[in-house]
């Protein structure tokens, strides 16, 4: 049983990850999620945070709000992607539950301060609020079993018009915070991340789960899905909806569907041309020691086999 926390923006991929990791259960025991701005506003990623928990039956779960904006950038967003709601064309009922009353940052560090075994958190939004908690209490933080993070480019093909990845590009600063804080951190790329797209075929496999939650999913993903041409998937061309912040549950539950290594890794925060790319240090060129493990590949298929599995075990109701 891995003790885990989400820290997300949902958004279309959010919205996989908490529905993948409330199914894993009881492999993975999901505390609490954690809200920031990014996808959308942060009301918003609250609001959706709310409508997924309960649609998994899991309303019980704290959701507490976080950061409205990075460290020093202004707030962006990515509505173009995930739409005004953040939940594209998909409407959730409005739910029971209502936010914590505590911050997302102290929701962070008082869950990791009273817990009774080191937690896992999952970052799959802006790092804002994991900086602020490792500004606010490096010693609690550091309590943590590990930090796993979905952003950043490898080979620099990120999804942001200067090649950076969203979750980086959104707070560099914040990012910089925790690839300096010394905590173990595993990094998903969008390298790997951009491996697991949801095809036609495979939203099609997963409607046939026929459960209300594979048909959210299929719903979700379908406005972006994209088989691509022979050529285009040889040439590795990003289309098509990738399962980007699924794939952080997806490692705990079977790292073997990854694969990385040890590396050092930075980020750009002072130039405007490459802010927010992260320079990844893949072949131990530089002297600098490695700070985490950089996750450059992932399986597609095996992936969708376990996003299938655990989806059918949340029955339907
Ligand atoms: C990341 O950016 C967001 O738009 C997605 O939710 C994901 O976390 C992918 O670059
Ligand atoms: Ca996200």
């Amino acid at each position: 049983m891995i003790p885990i926390i989400i820290d997300c923006d949902p958004g279309i991929d959010d919205t996989a990850a908490l529905i993948l990791a409330t199914a894993a259960a009881p492999e993975l025991k999901l505390l609490g999620v954690t809200t920031v701005f990014g996808n959308v506003p942060v009301e918003r990623t609250t609001l959706n945070a709310l409508k997924v928990m309960e649609l998994c039956g899991s309303g019980h779960v704290p959701v507490a709000k976080g950061c409205a904006r990075p460290v020093l950038r202004p707030a962006r967003n990515a509505q173009f992607i995930h739409g005004a709601t953040g939940l594209g064309r998909v409407d959730l009922p409005e739910p029971k539950a209502h936010p914590v009353a505590q911050h997302g940052v102290d929701f962070l560090i008082e869950t990791i301060r009273g817990a009774p075994a080191p937690i896992t958190l999952v970052a799959v939004g802006p790092l804002t609020n994991v900086a602020l908690a490792i500004v606010k209490e490096p010693e609690v933080m550091r309590q943590l079993e590990r930090i796993v993070i979905m952003g950043g480019t490898l080979r620099g093909l990120g999804n942001m018009p200067n090649t950076s990845s969203f979750n980086v590009y959104a707070d560099p600063h914040a990012t910089e915070i925790v690839l300096r804080s010394g905590l173990p951190l595993v990094i998903c790329t969008i390298d790997a991340t951009h491996m697991v797209r949801s095809t036609p075929r495979q939203l099609k496999l997963l409607r046939e789960v026929g459960n209300r939650h594979a048909g959210v999913l299929a719903d979700l993903f379908e406005e972006h899905a994209f088989e691509g041409t022979p050529e285009q998937l040889a040439a590795d061309t990003p289309v098509g909806g990738c399962m980007h912040d699924p794939c952080c549950i997806a490692y705990l539950l079977a790292p073997d569907i990854f694969g990385g290594r040890m590396v050092n890794v930075q980020v750009d925060t002072s130039s405007e041309l490459s802010m927010g790319r992260t320079v990844i240090d893949w072949w131990g060129h530089s002297d600098n020691p490695p700070n985490a493990f950089v996750i450059n590949r992932a399986d597609p298929e095996a992936f969708f086999d376990l996003l299938r599995g655990k989806v059918a075990l949340l029955g339907n109701f």
